[in-house]
């Protein structure tokens, strides 16, 4: 398959998109917009120039900058047009479903009530529902950077807004931060009736994804990449069918993969493993889902076979009720049986 062939069908592949930071979303132009209308100052002087910073030697390096384009996000409007901008760019890009993280404690320390956040982002969900057709979900995430004692008060505040929210997350600086800082938060959080996912592995060590499965109970591992330096972890997150939502771009801007051929997906794959392919930040990474997907069909030489099995994959590995996978997954194989006549 030439190049345009591999985009062409990926292109058209129904997919879901279930590792998506909204706040990694915001693309400089409309960045500069919400910055206009709340009378804030960007020090940078242009889009160009803000892209221009973004150059990153490590995860800390792209957070410090991905913090400080959320200083602008003020009103529930803002965070209704951050989403609603996401939700029309996947459309164009057969995104069916999306599982999307917020990070509630980056607005709420700036002073920004947590009902303007989550009410912004609801209501784009819901138009992406009735206007798109595009399904979704909400994980709230916790920054692990911070205290536990502050991801308890987020989680008291997210409380009221239960039937929004699906499942709690873990994101930030990973390392010095492990996954049982938060046990008794996420045990919490389970008994309030929320499921549980967590990065780990992207630049943590194998042990971080250890925590995450046996201490915080996660239904997936966000990124997952360095579970493969552990033969036993291999077996175990095979053995659960655990997946893992890999984000190739990203681990390749953040220096987590010296290049694309080296990804270790292929290698995932190889071994049985559930993985997806998905965007993190695509603003800040160079590409949505698609292009994520052309990245490594590409570098890694897949067969149409293995892109198909990765958009399956999306769909088994999601929060969507099995009668809802069944259902997309069919469309996937009907996209696929056509393609081939
Ligand atoms: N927050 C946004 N993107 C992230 C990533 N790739 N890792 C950890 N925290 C994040
Ligand atoms: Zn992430």
């Amino acid at each position: 398959m030439d190049q345009d062939a591999i985009k062409n069908f990926i292109s058209g592949l129904p997919k879901a998109e279930l590792h998506l930071h909204i706040e990694g979303t915001f693309e400089p132009e409309l960045m500069f917009g919400i910055a206009e209308r709340n009378h804030i100052d960007l020090k940078y002087n242009s889009v160009d120039d803000l892209k221009s910073a973004y150059d990153f030697n490590n995860l800390q390096e792209f957070l410090d900058i991905y913090y400080s384009g959320t200083n602008v996000l003020i009103e529930e409007q803002d965070f209704y047009d951050l989403t609603w901008a996401y939700l029309q760019k996947i459309h164009s890009q057969n995104v069916l479903h999306t599982e999307i993280f917020f990070d509630p404690q980056t607005h709420t320390s700036r002073g920004v009530a947590f009902d303007k956040v989550i009410s912004g982002i609801h209501r784009a969900l819901g138009d992406g529902r009735s206007k798109l057709g595009i399904s979704s979900f909400l994980i709230l995430s916790f920054l692990r950077h911070l205290s536990e004692e502050s991801a308890f008060q987020t989680l008291e505040e997210a409380l009221p807004y239960k039937s929004w929210i699906t499942a709690i997350g873990l994101d930030s600086s990973e390392k010095g931060h492990p996954p049982n800082k938060f046990e008794r938060v996420f045990t919490k959080a389970q008994a309030e009736g929320f499921l549980t996912v967590a990065h780990a592995g992207e630049e943590g060590s194998p042990e971080y994804v250890w925590e995450a499965l046996k201490l915080l109970q996660v239904s997936r591992i966000d990124h997952g990449n360095r579970s493969l330096e552990d033969s036993l972890l291999i077996d175990e997150l095979v053995k659960r069918k655990m997946s893992l939502t890999v984000c190739p771009l990203s681990n390749l801007k953040l220096k987590v993969v010296r290049d694309m051929t080296q990804h270790p997906l292929a290698k995932m794959l190889d071994k049985g493993m559930m993985a997806t392919v998905n965007s993190d930040d695509p603003a800040y990474f160079g590409g949505y889902v698609n292009e994520n997907y052309e990245a490594v069909a590409v570098a890694l030489k897949l067969t149409k076979g293995q892109i198909v099995q990765l958009a399956k994959n999306s769909f088994t590995a999601s929060f969507l009720n099995e009668v809802e996978k069944k259902a997309m997954i069919e469309k996937v194989d009907l996209y696929y049986r056509d393609q081939k006549n």
